[in-house]
Protein backbone atom coordinates (compact mmCIF):
# COMPACT_ATOMS: atom_id res chain seq x y z
CA UNK A 1 0.00 0.00 0.00
CA UNK A 2 1.30 3.35 -1.07
CA UNK A 3 1.33 5.89 1.58
CA UNK A 4 3.07 9.31 0.59
CA UNK A 5 5.41 8.61 -2.65
CA UNK A 6 4.52 9.63 -5.44
CA UNK A 7 2.54 6.76 -7.80
CA UNK A 8 3.63 7.82 -10.78
CA UNK A 9 7.14 7.72 -11.94
CA UNK A 10 7.92 10.65 -15.17
CA UNK A 11 11.24 7.76 -15.50
CA UNK A 12 8.80 5.40 -16.46
CA UNK A 13 7.74 7.47 -19.91
CA UNK A 14 9.83 5.91 -22.88
CA UNK A 15 11.53 6.56 -26.29
CA UNK A 16 8.79 4.71 -28.38
CA UNK A 17 11.82 3.65 -30.36
CA UNK A 18 9.78 2.12 -33.40
CA UNK A 19 7.40 2.91 -35.99
CA UNK A 20 4.74 0.92 -37.59
CA UNK A 21 6.76 0.09 -40.69
CA UNK A 22 8.83 -1.51 -37.61
CA UNK A 23 5.75 -4.05 -37.58
CA UNK A 24 6.09 -6.57 -39.98
CA UNK A 25 3.18 -7.97 -42.27
CA UNK A 26 -0.79 -7.19 -40.36
CA UNK A 27 -1.49 -4.97 -43.03
CA UNK A 28 -5.04 -4.78 -41.71
CA UNK A 29 -4.36 -3.85 -38.54
CA UNK A 30 -1.99 -0.95 -39.94
CA UNK A 31 -4.64 -0.19 -42.13
CA UNK A 32 -6.97 0.38 -39.24
CA UNK A 33 -5.20 1.97 -36.77
CA UNK A 34 -4.58 4.42 -39.59
CA UNK A 35 -8.06 5.13 -39.99
CA UNK A 36 -9.45 4.80 -36.41
CA UNK A 37 -6.81 6.54 -34.97
CA UNK A 38 -3.77 8.18 -36.59
CA UNK A 39 -5.61 9.73 -39.22
CA UNK A 40 -7.85 11.63 -37.35
CA UNK A 41 -5.17 12.62 -34.84
CA UNK A 42 -3.04 14.32 -37.32
CA UNK A 43 -5.54 16.40 -38.65
CA UNK A 44 -7.93 17.60 -35.90
CA UNK A 45 -9.38 20.03 -37.86
CA UNK A 46 -10.59 17.74 -40.19
CA UNK A 47 -11.94 15.05 -37.92
CA UNK A 48 -13.99 18.28 -36.10
CA UNK A 49 -15.15 18.96 -39.52
CA UNK A 50 -16.73 15.42 -39.90
CA UNK A 51 -17.85 15.39 -36.43
CA UNK A 52 -15.46 12.37 -35.57
CA UNK A 53 -14.74 12.51 -32.26
CA UNK A 54 -11.14 12.25 -30.69
CA UNK A 55 -12.25 11.34 -27.15
CA UNK A 56 -11.95 7.68 -25.88
CA UNK A 57 -9.64 5.30 -26.62
CA UNK A 58 -8.97 2.69 -28.98
CA UNK A 59 -8.39 -0.98 -27.11
CA UNK A 60 -5.80 -3.39 -28.75
CA UNK A 61 -7.05 -7.44 -27.72
CA UNK A 62 -6.03 -10.63 -28.94
CA UNK A 63 -4.25 -13.71 -28.02
CA UNK A 64 -1.09 -12.87 -25.74
CA UNK A 65 2.68 -12.61 -27.40
CA UNK A 66 0.95 -11.42 -30.42
CA UNK A 67 1.88 -7.86 -30.68
CA UNK A 68 -0.46 -5.39 -28.83
CA UNK A 69 2.22 -3.73 -26.80
CA UNK A 70 4.24 -3.46 -29.49
CA UNK A 71 1.54 -2.20 -31.63
CA UNK A 72 0.78 0.27 -29.19
CA UNK A 73 4.49 1.70 -28.91
CA UNK A 74 5.01 1.62 -32.81
CA UNK A 75 1.59 4.07 -32.54
CA UNK A 76 3.33 6.44 -30.35
CA UNK A 77 6.92 6.07 -32.62
CA UNK A 78 4.35 7.05 -35.50
CA UNK A 79 3.00 10.06 -33.70
CA UNK A 80 6.08 11.66 -31.94
CA UNK A 81 4.75 10.75 -29.23
CA UNK A 82 6.69 9.16 -26.03
CA UNK A 83 5.45 5.62 -24.84
CA UNK A 84 4.22 5.39 -21.05
CA UNK A 85 3.09 1.65 -20.19
CA UNK A 86 1.33 1.18 -17.52
CA UNK A 87 0.37 -2.37 -15.91
CA UNK A 88 -3.55 -2.09 -14.30
CA UNK A 89 -3.23 -4.76 -12.32
CA UNK A 90 0.32 -3.06 -10.68
CA UNK A 91 -1.48 -0.07 -10.38
CA UNK A 92 -4.19 -1.93 -8.65
CA UNK A 93 -2.13 -4.06 -6.51
CA UNK A 94 0.03 -1.20 -4.87
CA UNK A 95 -2.51 1.22 -5.21
CA UNK A 96 -5.79 -0.09 -3.29
CA UNK A 97 -7.55 2.86 -1.48
CA UNK A 98 -5.41 5.39 -2.94
CA UNK A 99 -6.79 4.53 -6.61
CA UNK A 100 -7.95 8.31 -7.38
CA UNK A 101 -4.75 9.98 -6.61
CA UNK A 102 -2.87 7.12 -8.64
CA UNK A 103 -4.53 7.36 -11.66
CA UNK A 104 -4.70 11.55 -11.58
CA UNK A 105 -0.72 11.37 -11.36
CA UNK A 106 -0.29 8.96 -14.34
CA UNK A 107 -2.07 11.71 -16.46
CA UNK A 108 -0.24 14.45 -14.67
CA UNK A 109 2.98 12.58 -15.75
CA UNK A 110 1.34 11.95 -19.43
CA UNK A 111 0.83 15.53 -19.91
CA UNK A 112 4.61 16.57 -18.50
CA UNK A 113 5.52 14.62 -20.95
CA UNK A 114 3.77 15.27 -24.08
CA UNK A 115 3.56 13.81 -26.62
CA UNK A 116 2.55 11.06 -25.07
CA UNK A 117 0.75 7.82 -25.52
CA UNK A 118 -0.86 7.08 -22.04
CA UNK A 119 -0.99 2.81 -22.32
CA UNK A 120 -3.03 0.75 -19.98
CA UNK A 121 -1.72 -2.62 -20.18
CA UNK A 122 -4.19 -5.32 -18.62
CA UNK A 123 -7.44 -3.39 -19.06
CA UNK A 124 -9.51 -6.27 -18.03
CA UNK A 125 -8.32 -5.81 -14.43
CA UNK A 126 -10.61 -3.08 -13.99
CA UNK A 127 -13.35 -5.54 -15.04
CA UNK A 128 -16.45 -5.61 -12.82
CA UNK A 129 -17.13 -9.38 -13.77
CA UNK A 130 -14.50 -10.57 -11.74
CA UNK A 131 -16.51 -11.61 -8.25
CA UNK A 132 -14.08 -10.52 -5.97
CA UNK A 133 -13.90 -6.59 -6.99
CA UNK A 134 -18.05 -6.47 -7.92
CA UNK A 135 -19.64 -3.93 -6.04
CA UNK A 136 -16.46 -2.52 -5.00
CA UNK A 137 -16.67 0.94 -4.55
CA UNK A 138 -13.26 2.37 -4.24
CA UNK A 139 -12.71 0.27 -7.58
CA UNK A 140 -16.02 2.16 -8.91
CA UNK A 141 -13.97 5.29 -8.10
CA UNK A 142 -10.92 4.67 -9.74
CA UNK A 143 -13.11 4.03 -12.75
CA UNK A 144 -14.87 7.36 -12.72
CA UNK A 145 -11.81 9.40 -12.39
CA UNK A 146 -9.91 7.29 -15.64
CA UNK A 147 -12.81 8.30 -17.10
CA UNK A 148 -13.11 11.75 -16.08
CA UNK A 149 -9.04 12.27 -16.48
CA UNK A 150 -9.78 10.30 -20.34
CA UNK A 151 -12.60 13.19 -21.09
CA UNK A 152 -10.34 16.16 -19.96
CA UNK A 153 -7.35 15.25 -22.13
CA UNK A 154 -9.61 14.60 -25.15
CA UNK A 155 -9.63 17.34 -28.03
CA UNK A 156 -7.95 19.92 -25.55
CA UNK A 157 -4.74 19.30 -27.18
CA UNK A 158 -2.76 18.08 -24.51
CA UNK A 159 -1.44 15.58 -26.52
CA UNK A 160 -1.94 12.58 -24.49
CA UNK A 161 -3.68 9.69 -26.03
CA UNK A 162 -5.24 6.81 -24.17
CA UNK A 163 -4.58 3.48 -26.07
CA UNK A 164 -4.86 -0.09 -23.76
CA UNK A 165 -4.72 -3.63 -24.22
CA UNK A 166 -6.51 -6.66 -23.11
CA UNK A 167 -6.10 -10.66 -23.44
CA UNK A 168 -9.85 -10.86 -22.17
CA UNK A 169 -12.02 -8.06 -23.74
CA UNK A 170 -15.22 -10.09 -22.43
CA UNK A 171 -13.82 -8.57 -18.89
CA UNK A 172 -13.38 -5.13 -19.42
CA UNK A 173 -16.01 -3.11 -17.45
CA UNK A 174 -18.81 -2.37 -19.07
CA UNK A 175 -18.61 1.34 -18.19
CA UNK A 176 -16.01 1.59 -19.65
CA UNK A 177 -16.80 0.59 -23.12
CA UNK A 178 -19.49 3.02 -23.73
CA UNK A 179 -19.28 5.44 -26.53
CA UNK A 180 -16.81 8.08 -26.21
CA UNK A 181 -14.79 5.68 -23.71
CA UNK A 182 -12.94 2.57 -25.01
CA UNK A 183 -15.65 1.95 -27.10
CA UNK A 184 -13.05 1.06 -30.25
CA UNK A 185 -11.49 -2.64 -30.32
CA UNK A 186 -8.83 -3.86 -33.24
CA UNK A 187 -8.12 -7.14 -32.76
CA UNK A 188 -4.58 -8.86 -33.05
CA UNK A 189 -4.18 -12.35 -34.15
CA UNK A 190 -1.20 -13.93 -34.24
CA UNK A 191 1.28 -12.63 -36.81
CA UNK A 192 0.81 -13.60 -40.54
CA UNK A 193 3.71 -14.86 -42.85
CA UNK A 194 5.20 -11.53 -43.29
CA UNK A 195 5.45 -10.82 -39.89
CA UNK A 196 6.45 -14.49 -38.86
CA UNK A 197 9.46 -13.65 -41.21
CA UNK A 198 10.17 -10.40 -39.73
CA UNK A 199 10.11 -11.64 -36.46
CA UNK A 200 12.21 -14.73 -37.19
CA UNK A 201 14.49 -12.71 -38.82
CA UNK A 202 14.85 -10.15 -35.92
CA UNK A 203 15.32 -12.75 -33.21
CA UNK A 204 18.22 -13.97 -35.11
CA UNK A 205 20.35 -10.71 -36.23
CA UNK A 206 23.19 -11.12 -34.17
CA UNK A 207 23.15 -15.49 -34.15
CA UNK A 208 25.24 -17.45 -36.06
CA UNK A 209 23.40 -18.84 -38.48
CA UNK A 210 24.44 -21.20 -41.58
CA UNK A 211 21.64 -22.57 -43.95
CA UNK A 212 18.44 -21.01 -42.08
CA UNK A 213 15.16 -21.30 -44.54
CA UNK A 214 13.20 -18.48 -43.49
CA UNK A 215 10.26 -19.55 -46.02
CA UNK A 216 10.37 -23.00 -44.41
CA UNK A 217 10.36 -21.87 -40.92
CA UNK A 218 7.47 -19.26 -41.70
CA UNK A 219 4.96 -22.46 -42.74
CA UNK A 220 6.66 -24.30 -39.68
CA UNK A 221 5.28 -21.90 -37.42
CA UNK A 222 1.74 -20.93 -38.39
CA UNK A 223 -0.53 -20.32 -35.83
CA UNK A 224 2.32 -19.28 -33.47
CA UNK A 225 2.37 -16.26 -31.40
CA UNK A 226 5.66 -13.44 -31.90
CA UNK A 227 6.24 -14.75 -28.28
CA UNK A 228 6.34 -18.43 -29.06
CA UNK A 229 8.77 -17.82 -32.37
CA UNK A 230 10.86 -15.72 -30.20
CA UNK A 231 11.16 -18.94 -27.52
CA UNK A 232 11.82 -21.67 -30.99
CA UNK A 233 14.65 -19.27 -31.61
CA UNK A 234 16.15 -19.20 -28.47
CA UNK A 235 15.55 -23.01 -28.13
CA UNK A 236 17.26 -23.52 -31.43
CA UNK A 237 20.38 -21.22 -30.27
CA UNK A 238 20.69 -22.87 -27.25
CA UNK A 239 21.42 -26.39 -29.18
CA UNK A 240 23.86 -24.22 -31.08
CA UNK A 241 25.63 -23.32 -28.24
CA UNK A 242 25.61 -26.29 -26.38
CA UNK A 243 27.60 -27.89 -29.14
CA UNK A 244 29.37 -25.23 -29.71
CA UNK A 245 30.58 -25.17 -25.64
CA UNK A 246 31.63 -29.14 -26.05
CA UNK A 247 33.84 -28.68 -29.10
CA UNK A 248 35.31 -25.54 -28.22
CA UNK A 249 34.37 -24.11 -31.56
CA UNK A 250 31.37 -22.04 -32.76
CA UNK A 251 28.79 -24.08 -34.55
CA UNK A 252 26.02 -22.16 -36.30
CA UNK A 253 22.38 -22.55 -35.39
CA UNK A 254 21.10 -24.87 -38.22
CA UNK A 255 17.92 -25.83 -39.93
CA UNK A 256 18.29 -29.11 -37.56
CA UNK A 257 18.36 -27.13 -34.67
CA UNK A 258 14.79 -25.71 -35.33
CA UNK A 259 13.41 -28.84 -36.27
CA UNK A 260 14.79 -30.02 -32.91
CA UNK A 261 13.26 -27.08 -31.16
CA UNK A 262 9.86 -26.92 -33.00
CA UNK A 263 9.38 -30.61 -31.81
CA UNK A 264 8.41 -29.79 -28.39
CA UNK A 265 6.65 -26.07 -28.89
CA UNK A 266 3.28 -25.59 -29.43
CA UNK A 267 1.48 -22.70 -30.44
CA UNK A 268 0.39 -21.13 -27.25
CA UNK A 269 -2.50 -19.02 -28.71
CA UNK A 270 -4.85 -22.34 -29.21
CA UNK A 271 -6.24 -21.90 -24.78
CA UNK A 272 -7.22 -18.21 -25.80
CA UNK A 273 -9.30 -19.14 -29.12
CA UNK A 274 -10.80 -21.81 -27.47
CA UNK A 275 -11.80 -19.40 -24.27
CA UNK A 276 -12.24 -16.77 -27.30
CA UNK A 277 -15.06 -19.46 -29.29
CA UNK A 278 -18.18 -19.08 -26.96
CA UNK A 279 -18.02 -15.50 -26.07
CA UNK A 280 -17.39 -15.42 -30.79
CA UNK A 281 -20.61 -17.12 -31.06
CA UNK A 282 -22.80 -16.62 -28.06
CA UNK A 283 -21.97 -13.35 -27.19
CA UNK A 284 -21.73 -11.24 -30.16
CA UNK A 285 -25.00 -9.86 -30.21
CA UNK A 286 -24.09 -6.44 -31.18
CA UNK A 287 -21.19 -7.33 -33.24
CA UNK A 288 -18.38 -6.51 -31.73
CA UNK A 289 -16.52 -9.52 -32.39
CA UNK A 290 -17.28 -9.99 -36.17
CA UNK A 291 -13.35 -10.01 -36.80
CA UNK A 292 -13.05 -12.87 -34.47
CA UNK A 293 -15.06 -14.25 -35.74
CA UNK A 294 -14.73 -13.70 -39.34
CA UNK A 295 -11.11 -15.77 -38.75
CA UNK A 296 -11.77 -18.17 -36.45
CA UNK A 297 -14.25 -19.32 -39.32
CA UNK A 298 -11.69 -18.76 -42.02
CA UNK A 299 -9.36 -21.26 -39.96
CA UNK A 300 -12.02 -23.54 -39.15
CA UNK A 301 -11.91 -23.03 -35.59
CA UNK A 302 -15.78 -22.84 -35.32
N1 LIG B 1 4.34 -7.92 -36.59
C1 LIG B 1 5.41 -8.00 -35.81
N2 LIG B 1 6.61 -7.60 -36.28
C2 LIG B 1 7.71 -7.70 -35.51
N3 LIG B 1 7.71 -8.17 -34.23
C3 LIG B 1 6.54 -8.57 -33.71
C4 LIG B 1 5.33 -8.51 -34.47
N4 LIG B 1 4.33 -8.98 -33.69
C5 LIG B 1 4.88 -9.32 -32.52
N5 LIG B 1 6.21 -9.09 -32.52
C6 LIG B 1 7.12 -9.41 -31.42
O1 LIG B 1 6.50 -10.44 -30.67
C7 LIG B 1 6.77 -10.30 -29.28
C8 LIG B 1 5.49 -10.27 -28.49
O2 LIG B 1 4.78 -9.07 -28.72
P1 LIG B 1 4.08 -8.22 -27.56
O3 LIG B 1 4.81 -8.29 -26.30
O4 LIG B 1 3.79 -6.88 -28.14
O5 LIG B 1 2.72 -9.05 -27.43
P2 LIG B 1 1.44 -8.74 -26.53
O6 LIG B 1 0.26 -9.03 -27.41
O7 LIG B 1 1.53 -7.40 -25.92
O8 LIG B 1 1.56 -9.87 -25.44
P3 LIG B 1 0.91 -9.95 -23.97
O9 LIG B 1 -0.52 -10.33 -24.21
O10 LIG B 1 1.70 -11.05 -23.35
O11 LIG B 1 1.08 -8.62 -23.33
C9 LIG B 1 7.58 -9.03 -29.14
O12 LIG B 1 8.94 -9.39 -29.04
C10 LIG B 1 7.31 -8.27 -30.42
O13 LIG B 1 8.40 -7.45 -30.74
MG1 LIG C 1 1.66 -6.84 -23.91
Amino acid sequence: MNDGEPVALDEEVQVAGVRLADVGGMEEVKQRLEIAFLGPMRHPELAKTFRKSLSGGLVLYGPPGCGKTFIARAVAGEMGAKFYPVGIAEVLDMYVGNSERAVKELFDVARRNAPCVLFFDELDALGQKRSHLRNNSWLRTLVNTLLVEMDSVAGKNEGVFVLAATNHPWDVDTALRRPGRFDRMLLVLPPDAVARASILRYHLAGRPVAGIDIEKLVKATEDFSGADIAHSCESAAELALADSVRTGTIRPVTMDDFKTALRQIKPSTGPWFAAARNVATFANSDGEYDDLLAYMKKRRMV
